[in-house]
């Protein structure tokens, strides 16, 4: 009888039925960072990748670094994005070099090793070890490289690089002398579209970094309470990324209390959290190079306020309307468009907007379009077929012109509503060639008093979407966002 029991929990634990919400916080992540070895298999995704590239590449080289060599960095080495993608290699101090059909060589060279070297950092692979590991058709000493790519530099062929790497760039033209520079075009052109469908082996690090991610989020949610700083709940969040195995954030941690939840990427972490905040939290491990970007937005003593909850289910609706529009066939704006939509009719109920069809109106609660590419870059690379102030101005019909969302794409959804202690005060600053001063000042008076109910409440809500053939999957599915399960967590 014991064991039918025990065995009954156990399923009700699974089903997630132990909280009100129905979700179970149970997080599938574990401390092993054995997924992490390269398997023969990951290493044919990375040739895979090269001989794609090398069918694009009619003629010229593709040269790449894996980072500077800056011995004492405040921040831990990782390589260059687009290297490590072509290479899997991920030793500082290396170079890439890719020919041109018919050859189509791939050269790799030894990282610069010297006793010194050896003492500090440690030995890197052995030519034999590297060459079998990483598949190269040659590899060349530190030195030779260099000379290598000295004397490509020197003819008049095309040199694919990252132009971001500015250094690298400098030394390239230099290499080049006088009249080279236009001839350095930019990696991106050949491998941006390889690298926004992503491959199942890339899912894979995604999803884990989200889990890690999301078991900091409820991590946060269980520990926090009035009297702390942002930087202790920063604490709970990037150790946890460390306990499990992800090495550093994809990027500055944002913890946002109060006033500071209203600001959009807000970064000192320095307040101390005071009962009735709000405290908003855009965060995101990186795993095998990959980083998670999911934002959660929580009250410091455990209960949203009433005004606190208006806004919260708001952002939450038009959330999840957006995530509605996330399948393939439909377009890559739709979702910002579907999140629009319940934001300006739930801000003209509130009386926070008065003219619904008013563009600045709308431009002022509504600040940035919802998505973006998530990948290796937390902002990824990837044509979305418009610009960001293409997209902020657009209407529905126009929305039609972004991209086609595709199986494999992984962006975010990440509406937001911020009510800036000076909001009101900057509309003439900000609109005043947009609109008459005078139906500015009628707006500040008409929406003013409710404004003020709603002053420092900062609230964004952001999950990693990938897009699948059937419709997509929330990658940061793990991570409580309806209020009652956040509210049940906290207690
Ligand atoms: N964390 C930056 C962003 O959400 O876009
Ligand atoms: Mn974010
Ligand atoms: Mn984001």
């Amino acid at each position: 009888m014991k064991k039918y029991v025990s065995l009954f929990i156990y399923l009700l634990i699974l089903s997630g039925c132990t909280n009100p919400g129905g979700r179970s916080w149970m997080i599938p992540v574990t401390i092993d960072p054995s997924d992490l070895d390269y398997t023969p298999s990951s290493m044919e995704s990375f040739e895979g990748r090269r001989q794609l590239l090398s069918d694009s590449l009619s003629s010229g080289y593709v040269i790449l670094r894996s980072a500077d060599q800056g011995s004492f960095n405040r921040h831990e080495f990782r390589p260059n994005n687009y290297f490590y993608y072509l290479t899997g290699y991920t030793a500082r101090g290396s170079y890439a070099i890719l020919g041109p059909e018919p050859q189509a060589t791939f050269t790799l060279s030894m990282p610069p090793q010297s006793i010194r070297t050896l003492i500090y950092e440690g030995g890197e692979l052995e030519e034999e070890e590297l060459m079998e590991k990483y598949g190269p058709d040659r590899t060349l000493s530190y030195r030779e490289i260099r000379a290598l790519i000295d004397s490509i530099a020197k003819t008049d062929t095309v040199i694919y690089m990252d132009r971001s790497d500015r250094t690298f760039l400098a030394d390239l033209q230099r290499m080049a002398g006088e009249n080279g520079a236009a001839r350095f075009r930019h990696i991106g052109e050949l491998v941006d579209e390889l690298r926004v469908i992503k491959e199942p082996m890339e899912v894979e690090f995604l999803q884990k970094a989200c889990n890690i991610t999301a078991k900091a989020l409820t991590n946060v949610m269980k520990e926090c309470r009035p009297d702390l700083y942002e930087f202790q709940i920063e604490s709970v969040i990037e150790g946890t990324f460390l306990e499990y195995g992800s090495a550093m954030p994809g990027f500055n941690s944002i913890v946002g209390s109060g006033p500071n939840s209203t600001i959009l990427h807000y970064e000192p972490n320095t307040r101390l959290m005071e009962d009735g905040d709000l405290l908003l939290m855009d965060i995101g491990a990186e795993y095998g190079y990959y980083t998670a970007d999911i934002t959660r937005t929580i009250p410091v003593n455990g209960k949203f306020s009433p005004e606190q909850r208006t806004i919260y289910q708001l952002v939450l609706d038009a959330q999840l309307a957006a995530i509605e529009q996330m399948k393939p066939g439909n377009m890559f704006m739709d979702g910002h468009m579907a999140a629009k939509e319940v934001i300006v009719k739930g801000l003209t109920e509130l009386g926070l907007i008065t003219d619904p069809a008013s563009p600045w109106q709308i431009k002022f609660y509504i600040l940035y379009p919802s998505s973006h590419y998530l990948g290796m870059d937390v902002h990824d690379v990837g044509e979305m077929g418009g610009s960001f102030s293409t997209f902020m101005e657009q209407t529905p019909q126009e929305s039609q012109e972004s991209r086609v969302l595709e199986p494999g794409m992984v962006l975010t959804i990440e509406p937001g509503l911020y009510f800036r202690e000076k909001g009101l005060e900057q509309l003439h600053e900000i609109f005043g060639d947009e609109a008459d001063s005078l139906e500015i000042a009628q707006f500040i008076k008409d929406v003013g008093p409710v404004y003020e109910k709603y002053m420092n409440i900062g609230v964004r809500i952001e999950d990693d979407i990938l897009i699948t053939t059937g419709g997509n999957i929330n990658l940061s599915r793990y991570a409580p966002k309806e209020i009652e399960d956040i509210e049940q967590i906290m207690r």
